[in-house]
């Protein structure tokens, strides 16, 4: 496999955009060196890059899209609203479509309000907490990797150049299904603290009640309870993990997966929280998300489109059989390979993640990037492990069938020495504080 374009693309990229990409998961730093495809198109789960190299994917648009590229019905829903305008200077009824579609598949929350990204919405939550409580701490599950390109979190990580301290001192952590590390912060701050934010399931399920726990010790301490669904919903299932496990949050946050890659999020929540941000009481106002693109409406026609795909073809059950036909292949191959001590799969199968370890048994950087080297070389695009709506069995019996040879270069690998078979430097984890 040749990356003679994409190698020269790669360069221009980063000669007029820091990074040489607009996100930095997406950034050169997180694949092997020489293995920096540049991408042309998709289509379902396969992707083409510069130099004409096809490969199946699983970062699928880092995760938003869920139903595969270019899907015909939310691509034509899209295009027929583009047709009839993207945003006027009063409401549209789609504005009021899509949110009544959107609360019919979040049950227990009375209001809903849209933005663009992930983060508009969790910063969003953030700040309705504060108002309501008219407190200042947030606090974050530490053990989960990402809730906002925001101050209040982007002070918590290693990453906090450019964030006044004061800000960073607002941002206290609690560790998942840990009811006392809570407990410890609520009595370390009495009555400072406005929310607790978390996914209610990233890697590991809840343990011992833990989310009912949490919320009732947030309502006995007057904080607000938020879920960020944004990587669960439309993945664990439709209605995100408080459906799931049958919970409902105070706010909950969507985005990713609702457009089927096209830029929407959402806020959601009780509405005696939400209309603090709308006109209708006479508390003090709350400046609740609004911006320019917030309702663009081919993005809510995609979303009414992706959200309809969904009920009618039944995709949650979908992507959970593939996730767990990939699952059992990976898993397989693992034990045929003899590499269960150094690599593996976790999460929920239509979540899946992997990790790799070294001959120590320590997590290692090096090895994941030996792993994306030899699975990009044989046509697989692999950050995660994804599965979506267009992964046919035959796409993930081969995805198996190359994970299987690159398992057999891991184990050379860590039985003669890494450098042997790895190319040049190791990927490296975004928050980090120096290059
Ligand atoms: C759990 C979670 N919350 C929030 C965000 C922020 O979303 P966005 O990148 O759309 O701003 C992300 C993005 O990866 C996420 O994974």
């Amino acid at each position: 496999m040749e990356f003679k374009e994409s190698l020269l693309l790669n360069e221009r990229l980063h000669q007029i955009i820091p990074g040489g990409a607009h996100t930095y998961a997406k950034g050169d730093d997180q694949f092997p060196p020489g293995c920096f495809p540049i991408m042309v198109k998709g289509k379902g789960c396969h992707v083409w890059d510069a130099d004409h190299n096809e490969y199946i994917e699983y970062g699928m648009g880092l995760r938003s899209v869920t139903l595969g590229h270019a899907y015909e019905s939310v691509v034509e829903a899209a295009y027929k609203q583009m047709l009839l305008g993207v945003n006027f200077g009063r409401p549209a009824i789609i504005e009021l479509e899509c949110a009544e579609k959107f609360l019919e598949i979040v049950p227990g929350m009375d209001m809903v309000k849209f933005a663009k990204n992930g983060s508009d919405v969790t910063s969003a939550a953030v700040k309705l907490a504060r108002a309501y409580t008219g407190r200042d701490i947030i606090a974050i599950c530490s053990d989960q990797p990402f809730f906002s390109v925001d101050d209040w979190f982007i002070g918590s990580t290693q990453m906090n150049a450019g964030i006044p301290k004061m800000i960073q001192g607002l941002t206290v952590g609690f560790h998942y299904n840990n009811i006392d590390s809570v407990r410890v912060l609520f009595e370390n701050y009495p009555d400072q603290i406005a929310g607790v934010i978390l996914e209610a399931e990233e890697r590991t399920p809840p343990e011992n009640n833990f989310l009912q726990h949490l919320k009732q010790l947030c309502h006995d301490k007057g904080a607000v309870l938020i879920f960020d669904e944004i990587k669960t919903g439309f993945r664990l299932h439709l209605g995100g993990a408080q459906r799931l496990h049958n919970i409902e949050p105070d706010l909950c946050t969507f985005g990713k997966a609702m457009g089927n890659g096209f830029s929407i999020s959402a806020l959601a929540g009780k509405q005696e929280l939400m209309e603090l941000g709308g006109l209708r009481h006479q508390k003090e106002r709350v400046f609740l998300l609004s911006t320019t693109f917030g309702a663009e409406y081919h993005a809510l026609a995609a979303a009414i489109a992706t959200i309809k795909t969904y009920q009618e073809k039944n995709v949650i059950d979908f992507l959970y059989r593939q996730g767990q036909r990939l699952a059992d292949g990976i898993n397989r191959s693992i034990a045929e390979t003899g590499t269960a001590k150094y690599f593996g799969v976790m999460g929920r199968v239509s979540n899946l993640v992997y990790y790799t370890l070294d001959k120590e048994g320590k997590p290692s950087q090096l090895f994941r990037t030996l792993f994306l080297q030899e699975t990009i070389r044989r046509g697989l695009l692999l950050p995660s492990l994804i599965v979506s709506y267009s992964h046919s069995n035959e796409d993930i019996d081969k995805t198996v069938e190359i994970i299987h040879e690159a398992l057999l270069v891991y184990k050379k690998a860590l039985e003669e020495g890494i450098e042997k078979y790895l190319t040049g430097r190791s990927v490296q984890p975004v928050f980090r504080k120096l290059n």
